[in-house]
């Protein structure tokens, strides 16, 4: 019965992580080189702010489906004024659309943000463009997107510059006195705001939607970055860790990888982020209903594709409520009738089962990451963490330091994972700031 083996196929075992943690290494290395590797450890040409960055400066953090504008102001000794922020939408129009009419959507948004602003920069503005999808940096503000993720698909972006992009559309729509001086990663966004405050942090982690990684390397060590100097000093690597592929994957993983819009790419994207997550359960859930372990009534609803979410699995395993309440409440809001107290036990445990097993996975990252940097762990590091998953999943966050304390045993006390909110606007103007300085 699946229901009875579904924990061990999902299990991570102590082993199984400590292989990903060396795996992970493997690949970062050959990403570093130039080698083929699934993590394509990109240079994002951002160093780590001093703290003393001054001035106003603008954001457009765009990552997903909702974005934002925002301006800043830095005023030195690591502090920051209140940002001012606008919030907007992307309709499927924009992205499932052309490249056009993406960029003139953004575009109109900074308009309007800009009429509203009453605090004005007087001057030419920076901006920090968050551009949160896999880009072949090439210098600080000019990047070729690689692959959208996420499912995105706007046409006509595959392979030209953002930045380029974005700036042809400030000019058809009239934006003035804008200088897009950084092109930025949601994680680096994350990694530079948090570590503004705490100079212990060199990990930005996104786990949300989409999910991935950067922290700052050692110049010398990013043997593909030939030419570049100096050779002293260090820069941000984006890893986009949401490739990483030398993990164990079970058939619902296959089967989830095909019929998704980017199949072969996104391993561990698929294995752990938001976007993925509810698919995974629900292929578990059908086929347990299949074989009986759960009332046939729930077939027709779990069957179809993308019926079930992440969101629902952190209502699902926060239920701790006698006779699971809260899971029935849910079950009939989808409209289903006939559902029994077992059934709501086997749709906990298996989202238990699949969101654990996402936990492990981002905790052997992490190690890997920090083992990069300090392979000792001889001194504290705080791992700034953003993303509806960590914030919101009643155990994730639980899981995942539970399983870094098996990886790191008790060097994990030096590893601490926080919630860094919405720092990747707030980062992207640092970093603009620091690019415009240079
Ligand atoms: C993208 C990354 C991004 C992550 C989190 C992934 O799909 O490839 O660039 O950092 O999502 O938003």
């Amino acid at each position: 019965m699946i229901t009875e083996n579904i924990g061990k196929i999902f299990e991570l075992p102590l082993q199984a992580m400590e292989h990903m943690v060396e795996s992970f290494h493997i690949e970062m290395d050959r990403g570093l080189s130039g080698e083929k590797s699934s993590l394509k450890m990109i240079p994002t040409y951002a160093g780590m702010p001093t703290g003393e960055e001054k001035g106003i400066y603008m954001a457009l953090d765009m990552g997903g489906t909702n974005f934002r504008v925002l301006q800043i102001e830095l005023k030195g000794g690591r502090k920051t004024g209140r940002p001012s922020i606008m919030k907007f939408v992307l309709g499927k129009e924009e992205i499932a659309g052309t490249a056009e009419q993406f960029f003139d959507f953004i575009a109109e948004s900074v308009k309007t943000f800009l009429k509203k602003q009453k605090h004005k920069a007087g001057g030419p503005c920076d901006l920090g463009f968050t551009f949160s999808f896999p880009i072949q940096q090439t210098s600080a503000a000019r990047g070729i997107l690689i692959c959208w993720t996420k499912g995105f698909q706007t046409s006509g972006v595959v392979g030209k510059d953002v930045v380029g992009l974005l700036c042809q559309a400030f000019r058809r729509k009239g934006v003035e006195d804008i200088n897009i001086s950084a092109l930025v990663n949601d994680t680096v966004g994350t990694l530079v705001a948090k570590s503004y405050a705490d100079t212990a942090c060199d990990v930005g982690v996104i786990i949300g939607t989409g999910t991935n990684a950067c922290y700052p390397e050692e110049l010398r060590k990013i043997k593909k970055l030939r030419g570049a100097k100096p050779r002293r000093g260090r820069m941000i690597i984006n890893i986009e860790w949401g490739n990483f592929n030398k993990l164990a994957s079970t058939h619902y993983d296959r089967q989830l990888d095909e019929e998704s819009e980017n199949s072969g790419q996104q391993i561990l994207e698929k294995m752990v982020s938001g976007m993925y997550l509810g698919e995974i359960a629900r292929l578990i859930l059908h086929e347990a209903a299949i074989e009986g372990s759960l009332s046939c009534g729930l077939i027709p609803f779990l069957m179809k594709r993308k019926s079930f979410e992440a969101e629902h699995m952190s209502l699902i395993e926060g239920d701790k409520t006698g006779g699971l309440k809260l899971i029935g409440e849910l079950l009939a809001k989808s409209g289903l009738r006939k559902f029994s107290v077992n059934d709501r036990r086997v749709i906990k445990k298996v989202c238990e089962t699949v969101s654990r097993r996402a936990a492990r996975i981002s905790a052997s990252c992490i190690a890997a990451i920090v083992t990069k940097i300090d392979p000792k762990l001889s001194r504290a590091h705080t791992i700034a963490i953003d993303g509806s998953l960590f914030e919101r999943h009643p155990t994730f966050s639980t899981n995942m330091e539970a399983a870094l304390k098996e990886i790191l045993g008790r060097k994990a006390s030096l590893v601490k994972l926080t919630l860094a909110k919405d720092g990747s606007g707030k980062g992207a103007a640092i970093i603009a700031a620091v690019a415009a300085k240079r």
